[in-house]
């Protein structure tokens, strides 16, 4: 096989933090027409934690930071750049990926956020990716980080028994790789989005319509009918593109919304659940934060390995849905 040198973004540690608040499917049973039986079958979430007055994305964001650097053994003054996954930040502007900068004091950081929803850390991720190989960044931190409970309705049964606050964060650098599918690192990437959709999950306010920061609207049977997919497509693109085939896939790390989603998705692809990654039953749906929750978790617990060949994938808000391939 030809190889030419090229430049890998390599992940080197990962970190998660998860509020103190842990709210689980009976708490609902107080103030809505619902039961954990509901719940659990229709979407595999058990449990999900929730921030407390005060804490605010940039905490959950900045403890994840930390929790990363000391993984990856690094100091924050070495970062290049700060990329953000949100849709909840603290406040319009600034960015919560300065305050995240401030806060670790990562002064040699440029910072900004990606608003993609739950698609947002694989559109972060491929930026990442892109800042590294095209020499703009050595050293990037990539964090997804989420306070959905804010823009929960909570007299709305069908959204709010379904998502959860969090935060993940990987550290991505520049290293050398021979450019084959053996590489560590991203090794593809593929985003999309479809704007005529933005109906079918939304959130009815804003700084710009409203003034107000408005609340979660979801048709649930329409999210779903788009979900497995157009999951598994942007999953098989990206593989493709990095010229590998599904079964050579050690994990899938999707998108944690919905334990029906995760299972078709993974049967589409030809793959059992054996090899999928699931914190959904713990978390709830983070949006951005699922995926870096789900990759920490899966370190921790031991599951994903230096070497391992990975598969991200997720859907969200716009829509906006996308895969990436990398090699742990
Ligand atoms: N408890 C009890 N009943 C509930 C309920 C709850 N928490 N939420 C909704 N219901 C009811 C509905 O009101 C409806 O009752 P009706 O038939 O009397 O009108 C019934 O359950 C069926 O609702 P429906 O929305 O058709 O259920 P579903 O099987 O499609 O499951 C979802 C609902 C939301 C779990 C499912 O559509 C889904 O997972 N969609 C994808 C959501 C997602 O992952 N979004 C995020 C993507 S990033």
């Amino acid at each position: 096989m030809t190889s030419t040198p090229v430049t890998r973004a390599v992940v080197i540690g990962c970190g998660h933090y998860l509020p103190e608040n842990v709210v689980p499917n009976a708490a609902f049973t107080k103030t809505l027409d619902t039961s954990d039986e509901w719940i659990v079958s229709r979407s595999g979430i058990e449990r999900r934690h929730m921030a407390a007055k005060g804490e605010n994305t940039s905490h959950l964001a900045s403890h994840a930071a930390r929790a990363a650097l000391t993984h990856a053994g690094i100091e924050a003054d070495t970062l290049d750049a700060i990329i953000v996954a949100t849709s909840t930040p603290d406040m319009t502007f600034p960015s919560v990926a300065t305050m995240v900068q401030s806060d670790i004091e990562a002064f040699s950081a440029y910072a900004f956020d990606v608003q993609a929803v739950c698609a947002g850390f694989v559109y972060a991720l491929a930026n990442a990716n892109a800042l590294i190989v095209s020499g703009q960044a050595k050293r990037v931190l990539v964090i997804g980080a989420e306070t959905f409970s804010r823009i929960m309705d909570w007299s709305d049964r069908g959204t709010c028994v379904l998502f959860g606050d969090g935060a993940g964060a990987l550290i991505l650098e520049a290293q050398d790789g021979d450019g084959t599918a053996t590489d560590r690192g991203i090794l593809a990437t593929d985003l999309n989005a479809d704007g005529r959709q933005r109906d079918v999950l939304y959130v009815d306010g804003g700084v710009s319509s409203t003034g107000t920061a408005g609340f979660l609207r979801m048709q649930g049977k329409e999210v779903f009918r788009h979900a497995i997919e157009k999951l598994a497509q942007t999953a098989e693109t990206a593989l493709t593109k990095a010229g590998l085939e599904s079964d050579q896939i050690d994990w899938i790390v999707p998108h944690q919304a919905n334990l029906r989603i995760i299972q078709g998705t993974a049967k589409k692809l030809g793959l059992t659940m054996d090899r999928v990654i699931v914190t959904v039953q713990d978390h709830g749906n983070t949006s951005a934060a699922s995926i870096p929750l789900a990759l920490s978790v899966g370190v921790e617990r031991g599951q994903i390995k230096r070497g391992d060949l990975i598969v991200t994938e997720a859907i969200g808000g716009g829509l906006a849905w996308g895969a990436v391939v990398l090699r742990w």
